[in-house]
């Protein structure tokens, strides 16, 4: 780990100038944080599309791209163009799949705690599928009784737990989401659905966790749900999304294809008949961003270490406050530099738990005013965020072809008053 910044970590168009700076999208970065400021967010639309289709070829019509890892109107517009559903957990992300002109019936509704408002925008506009999480959800479909009976999934748990953080595990028996198949209440849900006019129960869901390295996990989750759904005759299954990506140097992940590859040989096996249905957040978007800030300060502690502070924060990029998840540093400006160095970037929030890389390899000659890069938060960062302090979140940018655009704008101290009434 102290060599260049390995390239398989960075957006698929990554590549040198000949200055030997990061271009992405062919557009240099330097230049981008010069017009656009930092912390910046750029994205490669044209890694962000590869990946969607990717899914599109390896899990065919109806798979969805999970909105809660990366959700802006660009987008969902993206991902309806290549193809993708999009699976939105909120009113909320509801509204932005709309506000981007994504059709009603390319939508799915997830959330474990759908409120009636919630419930019924869905049914209004008419999505195509919701995934009925509870019992209390059944009944509020019932209360709503809708002229359109909704498709519905049921999630269900199939008692596997994911090797990854406990933050982001789903599918164990103790867990908020889903009805549990080991202790029948997947059945009786069954029932419920089935015999419910307000409803027309389609498929089963189920959604073992997210960063899953361990494709078997999948694979064991499955064989627990077949044999669950596969008497029921229903004509869809999803598997849900949660496939692992590396961040650093040393992990590898299965990619997209491989994932669907092997899932589709365990239905086989399995004799599942139902159409099997994906939704990827992260293995779509992580690596496709790369996250720009400033070097503000330099602070080193002899025989301790040396910290060194950045324009953004946790408030950008939870992931590691929440998960204790690691991410890597290099500079753009040399993308090819060794990094024998070790610090600690941290962020400008008034947390001393605001640590965006513990063990970051950086090059001898980092300086104040250099632009510090991070790859692969294109995931669950600008989403999971935060104006924590009423430092302003960043702006997204998506480059391809040499062009940028800003698809997400700088926050601005307006912004910050927009909902305080005073
Ligand atoms: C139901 C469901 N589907 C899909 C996803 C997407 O997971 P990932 O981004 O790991 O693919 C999540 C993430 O939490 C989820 O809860």
């Amino acid at each position: 780990m102290t060599g260049p910044i390995p390239f398989d970590l960075l957006p698929e168009t990554a590549a040198t100038d000949a200055a030997g700076q990061l271009t992405v999208g062919g557009c240099n970065v330097l230049d981008l944080a010069a017009e656009f400021g930092t912390s910046l967010f750029v994205y490669d639309e044209e890694h962000l599309r590869n990946r969607c289709r990717e899914a599109v070829s390896s899990f065919g019509e109806g798979v969805a791209f999970a909105g809660k890892a990366f959700l802006c109107r660009a987008m969902a517009k993206l991902a309806h163009e290549e193809g993708m559903h999009i699976d939105v957990a909120s009113g909320g992300e509801l509204h932005v799949v709309l506000a981007a002109g994504v059709p009603a019936d390319r939508i799915v509704l997830h959330g474990n705690n759908k409120s009636d408002t919630e419930l019924l925008a869905a049914l209004d506009v008419g999505v195509s599928r919701i995934v009925v999480d509870s019992f209390d959800e059944i009944d509020r479909i019932e209360g709503i009784n809708h002229p359109r009976a909704p498709k519905v999934l049921l999630r269900v748990t199939p008692g596997v737990k994911a090797e990854t953080h406990d933050f982001i595990s789903t599918g164990q028996d103790d867990s908020k989401f889903g009805f549990g198949v080991s202790s029948g209440q997947a059945q009786l849900a069954v029932e419920r659905a089935n015999a419910s006019d307000a409803m027309e129960l389609v498929g089963i869901h189920n959604h073992i966790g997210s960063q899953v390295f361990r494709v078997e996990s999948f694979a064991e989750a499955l064989k627990v749900v077949a044999e669950f759904s596969e008497p029921l005759g229903l004509a869809e299954l999803s598997v849900g999304g949660g496939l692992g990506v590396a961040y650093v140097e040393g992990e590898s992940a299965p990619s997209i294809s491989a994932w669907g590859m092997m899932m589709a040989e365990a239905c086989d096996r399995l004799g599942v008949s139902a159409r099997v249905l994906a939704e990827p957040g992260r293995a779509i978007a992580a690596k496709a961003a790369i996250t720009l800030y400033t070097v503000g300060t330099i602070k080193t502690l002899p025989d301790i270490r040396t910290y060194v502070a950045v324009d953004g924060g946790f408030g950008d990029n939870p992931r590691p406050v929440m998960y204790g998840s690691d991410y890597t540093t290099f500079l753009p400006r040399d993308p090819g530099a060794d990094r024998p160095r070790r610090v600690r970037v941290v962020g400008k929030h008034c947390e001393s738990g605001d640590i965006l890389v513990r063990d970051a390899p950086v090059p001898f000659d980092l300086a104040l005013g250099d632009i510090l890069a991070t790859p692969v938060t294109g995931a669950y960062g600008q989403g999971m965020g935060s104006n924590y302090n009423k430092v302003l979140r960043p702006a997204v940018v998506f480059v391809r072809d040499g062009d940028a655009r800003v698809v997400v704008r700088r926050e601005t101290n307006e912004d910050l008053l927009a909902t305080d009434l005073g």
